[in-house]
């Protein structure tokens, strides 16, 4: 794997060795290396905090210095550099790049003319894998086994690139999937099977509901249509069921919910950087 652009290039076995490799990540030591190892470039065409900010500090602790380029209105882009340039300019500075971007296909299109490998950390409505692998993993952690497990997605299903990719991998176990979003936001139907439950309402899918994926309305992506989840119909979902949000939020979770030893979206973040961490090596370090 020279790039990483969609959860598409994962598989049942590649899954598995990674997720062991991030096992290892949580118990191993944070390490320094002088001098350092090499660079890699955060270049963010749109806002983040989490998956910069894990890439940031899961390559300083693996010995890597970072290139960060979040704001690229101060960059050459408002002068009208295409991407590909961009991508070759700081290609020949840095060993990766890890590319956010407002629109679907950039990352392969960076890829398409990169000496460098680049990680797609998010493209426009299309693909989050990075993200999908943390979701994947915390729900391993937390359930032990993903196979047989009831699994509602609620939310903008329509413009949340975190669901695309997360059911995408979800098809490769045996998992039963309910969709619960606005009649307007409901997931695009590349993305569909015919046994999956669509649904507007969350409430007759609460009690057998085993992991629960909450995402935030997409504003600015054009989605328009609130919800938001209460305190007691999320006090319907099983005790060993589990809540997991990509995050940011808006006020579709109640922070009310966070201190129940369901809401795993904290856990999810840690998560994050460990398997960020396995990623880096995987590309930089061949291990
Ligand atoms: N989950 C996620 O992608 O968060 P950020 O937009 O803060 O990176």
């Amino acid at each position: 794997m020279k790039h990483l652009i969609s959860i598409d290039q994962y598989n049942y076995q590649s899954l598995h060795t990674l997720f062991e490799k991030v096992d290892k990540e949580e118990y191993g030591f944070i390490e320094t290396s002088y001098p350092k190892k090499g660079q890699i470039a955060t270049l963010f065409y749109e806002p983040s905090t989490r998956t910069s900010a894990s890439f940031h500090s899961a390559a300083t602790q693996l010995g890597y210095s970072v290139l960060s380029i979040n704001e690229v209105n101060y960059s050459s882009v408002t002068k009208g550099e295409t991407l590909e340039d961009t991508i070759k300019t700081i290609g020949s500075y840095v060993d990766l790049i890890v590319l956010r971007h407002g629109e679907k296909g950039a990352s392969k299109r960076a890829a398409s003319i990169s000496q460098v490998p680049i990680i797609n950390a998010g493209d426009g409505i299309g693909e989050h894998p990075t993200q999908t692998l943390l979701d994947l993993y915390t729900i391993w952690k937390e359930k032990s086994k993903i196979d047989g497990l009831n699994i509602t997605l609620m939310g903008d299903l329509k413009n949340g690139r975190t669901v695309h990719s997360l059911i995408k991998i979800l098809r490769l176990f045996n998992v039963h999937i309910n969709l619960i979003s606005p009649s307007s936001l409901k997931l695009p139907n590349e993305y569909l099977k015919h046994s999956d439950q669509e649904s507007t309402q969350f409430l007759p899918y609460a009690a057998t509901t085993d992991v629960l994926y909450v995402t935030r309305v997409q504003k600015e992506r054009g989605s328009k249509e609130e919800y938001k989840l209460s305190l007691s119909e999320l006090n319907q979902l099983p005790k060993t069921a589990i809540v997991l949000h990509p995050l940011p939020r808006r006020k579709e979770l109640p922070i009310t919910f966070d201190n129940d030893p369901r809401a795993k979206y904290f856990q999810q973040i840690k998560n994050g950087l460990l398997v960020r961490k396995a990623l880096l090596r995987q590309f930089l370090e061949n291990n």
